[in-house]
């Protein structure tokens, strides 16, 4: 009952107990994640043993497995599980967490069980090597808890990147030590709409918060314990009101004092073209670089109005001077230019689809959000490719329509049409570059509490993993294995939405 789906799974007749004589031989790193996931629940020592241990975890550089793949097998004589990177070992950890029963996410001592796993041989690997969520930490601060929650369920459904929303125009969260501004103007805004933005009411109450980099350093290596690779974000030249709010100079009216934003939708505020805001951003970029491993980092360039730049004179001149004839090919200048900063520290870079035909650098990963034919247009263009259409993987859209759903941004996105995308256009690209997987948005606007967020990111994210493992099953064996899901959501102690039974009632 694995989600997602292994490539193969062949169970046996058979079962084994971890007891608390259960040993482990295996790298340090694996060793350590199993005590670190198994024992808060089971309280099993898993003490390390040696050739005659229960639970033998190998690296196998011969291993023809990929970069994450994993053969794991239970059976009369042990556990053994053989990758040929750390990478395939931690799913192994996972799968391996999976046969147990779901009690085994606890997060304190459950008693009254037995540790049981059935006898199995898995061999497994994804087909995509990018499956993620994007958290937007920007609309609404959420505690460092709430991103380690998350970091867990990636890890529990083999998914392997956390994409940081970190900047928005309603609030700035990442603590740039050169410009103490950002954070203590740009994370708080003075009130936060109440209900649907067409509803103009707001709440009268400040709100913010944000990261430190010692917080930021301390969840990228739980997350890398995990498997996780944490892509951080900072959305520009575009969405950049509070960090505008902060520094006024980053504008295109710098006699103007803006407000950290105050109401959803898309702004036309914009940073200038100028070469000190560049320079800012370049220095923030090595402030961010040094919290983030990540080599691809995220710059944004999604929903960038041209009215400001039509209208000021540095942008006039700066297009003259570049030869351009569209004020919207200033973005594509823009992020170029701190591409370029990027590749200078061994980064790559990952850009929203609005790039695409709009001087997106060569190298750039492109998010196709706007719909799956974007995903097309940016193959066709010569990008590898995140799919994250918004009719498809927006986890911030409605999941029913039925009457009592709280208020989501819009949109219908039912499970069953999570779990049936295909990331794949069906012509594929002539050249090298590809899909390189999928991920799922969870945009900030309505869900102001780790509580809302959880409702619509679970279990919406399990069809996720799954299209992303590319293994999918008939939805109706999903859904079985979906019960026992909700039942290790259950013992995390994450909310999440009930799905309607299935098959609906006639
Ligand atoms: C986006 O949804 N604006 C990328």
């Amino acid at each position: 009952m694995l989600i997602p789906q292994p490539l193969s799974y062949a169970p046996a007749p058979g079962q084994r107990t971890l007891t608390p004589q259960t040993t482990v031989a295996a790298p340090a790193e694996i060793a350590d994640l199993l005590r670190e996931l198994l024992g808060p629940a089971t309280g099993l020592p898993l003490a390390d043993g040696g050739d005659d241990a229960e639970l033998v975890f190998t690296l196998d550089g011969t291993a023809d497995l990929g970069e994450e793949g994993y053969r794991l097998t239970v059976d009369g004589t042990g556990v053994r599980a053989v990758a040929g990177t750390l990478a395939g070992l931690r799913w192994a950890v996972q799968a391996l967490r999976q046969l147990l029963p779901p009690q085994a996410y606890a997060a304190t001592s459950v008693t009254g069980i037995a540790w049981t796993l059935p006898y199995a041989q898995i061999e497994d690997r994804p087909r995509y090597p990018w499956r993620g969520i994007m958290v937007d930490v920007g609309r609404w601060y959420q505690p460092v808890s709430w991103l380690r929650t998350v970091v867990d369920l990636l890890a529990m459904h083999r998914m392997n990147t956390l994409h940081l929303h970190l900047t928005e125009d309603q609030g700035w969260r990442f603590e740039v030590k050169r410009y103490p501004r950002l954070t203590e103007v740009g994370a708080w805004r003075r009130e936060s709409p109440i209900g649907h933005e067409n509803i103009k009411q707001a709440d009268r109450t400040p709100h913010g918060g944000h990261y430190t980099q010692d917080e930021l350093r301390e969840l990228v290596a739980y997350a890398a314990r995990r498997g996780v690779t944490v892509v951080p974000e900072i959305d520009l030249p575009g969405h950049t009101t509070a960090a505008i709010a902060a520094y006024p100079e980053l504008g295109n009216n710098p006699g103007t004092q803006l407000a950290t934003g105050t109401r959803w939708g898309i702004y036309d505020t914009v940073l200038n073209c100028d070469d000190a805001t560049v320079q800012f951003m370049k220095n923030v970029l090595d402030e961010l670089v040094d919290v983030f491993p990540s080599t691809l980092i995220h710059l944004g360039g999604d929903e960038v109005p041209p009215a400001e730049w039509s209208a000021n004179p540095g942008a006039q001149a700066r297009m003259k001077e570049l030869g351009l004839t569209e004020p919207e090919d200033l973005l594509g200048w823009w992020i170029s230019e701190l591409a370029a900063h990027l590749r200078e520290h061994g980064r790559r870079v990952v850009v929203w689809d609005e790039l695409v035909g709009r001087g997106a650098p060569a190298e750039a990963v492109v998010m196709a959000w706007r719909h799956q034919d974007y995903v097309s247009a940016a193959l066709a263009a010569g990008h590898d490719v995140v799919a994250t259409p918004c009719e498809h993987v927006y986890l911030d859209y409605y999941e029913s329509d039925a009457p009592g759903e709280p208020v989501s941004i819009g949109g219908l996105l039912p499970l069953e049409k999570v779990y049936a995308y295909q990331p794949e256009p069906d012509e594929p690209p002539a050249g090298d570059n590809r899909v390189l997987g999928v991920q799922g948005n969870l945009w900030g606007e309505y869900l102001p509490t780790v509580g809302r967020a959880a409702y619509n990111l679970l279990p919406r994210m399990s069809a996720v993993a799954e299209a992303g493992w590319g293994t999918r099953t008939e939805l109706g064996d999903f859904r079985q294995r979906l019960d026992v899901m909700l039942a290790r959501f259950d013992a995390l102690g994450v909310a999440y939405r009930r799905p309607e039974p299935y098959p609906a009632a006639q």
